[in-house]
């Protein structure tokens, strides 16, 4: 089958590899009819995610046709049509019970933190991703879940990662009526965090990235006030004169390990890899929040020591909360929200790129090239 083989940092290429076989009972082969790039990728794509091995097939964002089922999925039948939630969960452990999808224990029992992620470097599990025309699911009977009669595939796609995390970004944040929310990051989970801002009752809410056409979109699709770091001087004391010097009253971080903007944290985070990234947008959060504010971090970094301003997070009284989405816990109300036309996310999709184009869709997205915001690779058998 055709697939994306990641060969190093900033090196990836369509090649053949085997077709996927079922390997345990809860297992399912499903052939991908969408699978999009993520922001996510782009930490392996840059090679700043430990043990991301040459030969691995990336993508966590897939929806597709069910081909074949292990012994022990009861809950599909050969044919489905599913989204797959990007975290591969037991559904069982004291963590999965909880509904912290992201965090089982199971899938992933070599890490402490996070639990298994489709093409996610073996720090994320090991496992092969949906970047290709096949991908092998485990656990099949806990997170699949059939894509709704009538539902927009391309909402369904965006269903697996970018819906939800956005949605958690502004749940974490604790927002209380009124409240002046600010997101940093105009990427995919940037914009829906803004949007999701509103749901839970934002007064106010303001992006800040440094690509223009994103701020511009967010702007009008959140829709929320939208500013370019470069132009705003020093951003923390923006943010604070616009805020009668108060600070916003939840900061959520949506830019993650890749940040730009801060020299000495692209060289220790970026360049010479001395940090799990760059941490100007946390740096950014942490010291433009409110005295008692609430910070919400669903940008990724990696599992290394990062300088934060953790001085500033005790004296202010902050509360820090990340983590990766639990993608299944909010499925059923996320489903609705679009279904009711609450949340309108194929909007983000701006390129549609056959699977085989995979080497120019990273650089596309990577580079920011051409107004992308989210591209969806397309394998052939999807396209006809
Ligand atoms: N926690 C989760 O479950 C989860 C899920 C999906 C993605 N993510 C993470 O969320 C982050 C965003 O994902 P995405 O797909 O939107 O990525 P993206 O790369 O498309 O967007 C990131 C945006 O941040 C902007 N940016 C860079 N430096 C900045 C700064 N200092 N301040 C403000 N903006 C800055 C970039 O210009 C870009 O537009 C990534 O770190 C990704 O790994 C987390
Ligand atoms: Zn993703
Ligand atoms: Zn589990």
């Amino acid at each position: 089958m055709l697939a994306m083989n990641f060969r190093g940092p900033l090196r990836v290429r369509i090649d053949h590899k085997p077709m996927p076989e079922i390997q345990h009972p809860q297992d399912a082969i499903v052939r991908v009819t969408r699978s999009c790039i993520c922001g996510s990728d782009l930490h392996l794509y840059n090679g700043s995610v430990p043990d991301t091995r040459v030969g691995m097939t990336f993508g966590h964002e897939v929806t597709g046709v069910v081909e074949e089922l292990g012994a022990g999925v009861g809950n599909l039948k050969i044919g489905d049509q599913v989204l797959v939630p990007f975290n591969i969960a037991c559904g069982k452990c004291v963590f999965c019970q909880q509904e912290l999808y992201g965090n089982c224990h199971e899938s992933n029992s070599q890490a402490t933190a996070v639990g298994g992620i489709f093409g996610y470097s073996h720090t994320g599990g090991g496992y092969d991703g949906g970047q290709a025309e096949y991908v092998r699911v485990p656990y099949a009977d806990v997170g699949p879940t059939v894509i709704p009669e009538g539902m927009d595939p391309d909402d369904a796609v965006m269903l697996t990662d970018v819906v939800p995390t956005g949605y958690q970004a502004a749940e974490m944040g604790g927002i209380q009526p009124g409240d002046t929310v600010v997101v940093f990051g105009a990427g995919p989970v940037g914009i829906m965090a803004a949007r999701c801002a509103w749901l839970f009752g934002a007064g106010r809410v303001i992006v800040i990235d440094h690509v223009d056409y994103r701020l511009e979109f967010v702007k009008n699709y959140a829709p929320c006030e939208a500013y370019n770091f470069k132009s705003l001087g020093d951003v923390v004391v923006f943010l604070k004169r616009t805020t009668d010097w108060m600070g916003a009253d939840v900061c959520i971080d949506a830019v993650g390990a890749e940040a730009a903007g801060r020299v000495m944290q692209t060289i220790l985070g970026r360049k010479l890899l001395m940090q799990g990234g760059s941490a100007t947008a946390l740096h950014w959060a942490i010291n433009s929040v409110k005295k008692g504010g609430i910070v919400s971090i669903v940008g990724v970094y990696g599992p290394i020591d990062t300088l934060v301003p953790i001085g500033n997070v005790v004296n202010k009284g902050l509360t820090l909360r990340g983590n990766q989405a639990s993608v299944k816990r909010l499925l059923p109300r996320l489903i609705e929200h679009v279904q009711n036309g609450i949340l309108d996310p194929k909007a983000l999709i701006t390129h549609r790129i056959p699977l085989e184009e995979v080497s120019d869709a990273y650089r596309i997205f990577s580079a920011k090239l051409d107004n992308c915001i989210k591209p969806v690779l397309i394998p052939p058998s999807a396209r006809s």
